[in-house]
């Protein structure tokens, strides 16, 4: 979009902000941090430079909620404290019951390059999770092991059995071929900690889709009756964007050497904006996660962004024989309540597709590819921005290309065999989400103006009978009344 006398392009900067995604108050947010159910809420925190929309010296935001759809914001939880072991950070980790105390396991940084240290920190909570006190024990683990230890020494998760608590940490190699590798240790009382090795690296045979990169970040470890599964981010340093991706691993875990050992993999998401997913098991024994929705834009327009990177909608993981699949839980499909309906009616379920979509809104079609393919197109009001899904169940494919000033790209989600049912795709300002079959698709895109989508192309026909267009509102974030406030285009 050209201002006025040929001036500098405007940009709309306040429309491409999420509004029912959890986003920090102001500036930056990356990965989700120890999500757990709490006294009758959920809690979640995530990664927060309160000081610009960059990634800088790392805070806990914090935020819960009773349903997973309206959320409240808690003050920090914790932040870097000078001549600590976290002085240039708390960097990312998990939230345990430790005998009846919420305990924070995060990493402490100190230094930078080669001279970075990361360590094992802990913090303890307040009953409600609002007040944080770090251990004056820090470190509990004062820097990565020798010999398989290098710089990267990140974001414990921890679990117990029988045999006591264990707890992983991203790591990987240096060298000529730098691969990840993810180290265990053990505790029998989650404060003094061994060293156990590695206890996955990747093997020659495992061939993971989009590669395995150079470290890995973020491992989470999930049990599904008797098959593990290991979510890795993976990490190529000197890579653009995304930063990079995120994999599963399906396999087995040996409980006498706590080794585990990959049968199958897959991608965790099909997109190219999501990283650094963290999970919780809840009190229904669902496990959920949520990750990290990063922008994707030049350095000269994120300076601008009131609010830069926001969390997905949470997940519902589930395992379909090796399969890792994604779904909305429960507490989404029912969101439609908590929608508020717009003076115009747009919110009405109908055939017809001619209505504008807005900004901010859900949209599904429950008819969609259930008796072959089916596409939805939605152009928006820029006259150049749009969005092409497509299903192909026959194919296997659940598509999505985006076409933005940027460019064009496509992203391709493999569905399982004969999967049918609902699409819903979340349009959050410049967040996309979409979902089908078990899988996701995570991006961004940037209209180059304010306004609304509508819905250029359906088919079949039918397929407009399973058409709902929901607005979303900020009601599904109660964020503190923070929404777009102050917020200018900049020129
Ligand atoms: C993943 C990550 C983590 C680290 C955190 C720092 O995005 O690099 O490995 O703990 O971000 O903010």
């Amino acid at each position: 979009m050209s201002g006025p006398h040929g001036a500098a392009p405007t940009l709309p900067l306040a429309a491409w902000e999420p509004r029912y995604h959890i986003t920090a108050e102001r500036n930056w947010l990356n990965d989700p941090n120890g999500p757990i159910h709490w006294n009758g809420r959920y809690h979640l925190f995530f990664q927060e430079n309160p000081a610009a929309p960059v990634w800088g010296p790392p805070h806990w935001g914090h935020v819960s909620s009773t349903d997973l759809i309206t959320w409240q914001r808690h003050p920090r939880a914790l932040s870097p404290a000078p001549h600590g072991p976290d002085a240039d950070g708390c960097w990312s980790g998990c939230i345990r019951d430790i005998d009846g105390t919420p305990t924070a396991y995060y990493t402490g940084v100190t230094g930078d390059g080669d001279a970075r240290v990361e360590s094992i920190c802990r913090a303890t909570g307040s009953p409600d999770l609002a007040a944080w006190t770090k251990d004056p024990g820090n470190p509990l683990v004062p820097g990565a092991p020798t010999p398989d230890g290098t710089g990267y020494h990140r974001d414990p998760y921890l679990w117990r059995d029988t045999q006591g608590w264990h707890l992983l940490i991203g790591s990987g190699t240096r060298g000529d071929e730098p691969h990840g590798t993810v180290l265990v240790y053990h505790s029998p009382d989650a404060t003094q900690w061994t060293y156990g090795g590695v206890f996955f690296a990747p093997p020659p045979e495992l061939n993971a889709p989009g590669g395995l990169g150079q470290h890995w970040e973020c491992p989470q470890l999930l049990q599904f009756h008797d098959a593990w599964v290991l979510i890795l981010s993976i990490q190529v340093p000197d890579a653009d964007r995304p930063l990079s991706h995120v994999v599963y691993l399906v396999g087995d875990l040996d409980t006498d050497t706590y080794r585990f050992h990959a049968r199958a993999s897959g991608l965790l998401d099909a997109g190219d904006a999501f990283y650094a997913p963290a999970v919780t098991t809840d009190q229904f024994a669902r496990h959920l996660l949520w990750g990290w929705a990063q922008e994707d834009l030049p350095p000269e327009q994120q300076q601008h962004l009131r609010k830069a990177g926001a969390l997905t909608l949470p997940r519902q993981l589930t395992l379909s024989g090796d399969r890792l699949e994604s779904k909305l839980p429960r507490e989404l499909s029912g969101s439609r309540q908590h929608v508020s309906e717009s003076a115009d009616g747009t919110s009405e379920p109908g055939p017809n597709p001619a209505r504008p979509v807005p900004a901010h809104a859900e949209i599904s079609a429950t008819d969609l590819g259930t008796k072959g393919p089916a596409r939805l197109h939605l152009s928006h009001t820029d006259g150049l921005t749009a969005l092409a899904l497509s299903v192909d169940p026959a194919r296997r494919s659940f598509h999505l290309r985006t076409r933005q000033e940027s460019g064009t790209r496509q992203y391709e989600a493999v569905l399982p065999h004969g999967a049918d049912g609902e699409l819903t795709l979340y349009l959050d300002g410049s967040l996309v989400e979409a979902y089908y079959g078990g899988t996701a698709i995570t991006t961004r895109c940037y209209p180059q103006a304010t306004g609304s989508w509508h819905i250029s192309h359906l088919s079949p026909d039918a397929a407009s009978r399973g058409l709902v267009i929901r607005p979303l509102h900020d009601s599904l974030i109660a964020a503190t009344g923070e929404r777009a406030r102050g917020a200018t285009d900049v020129t």
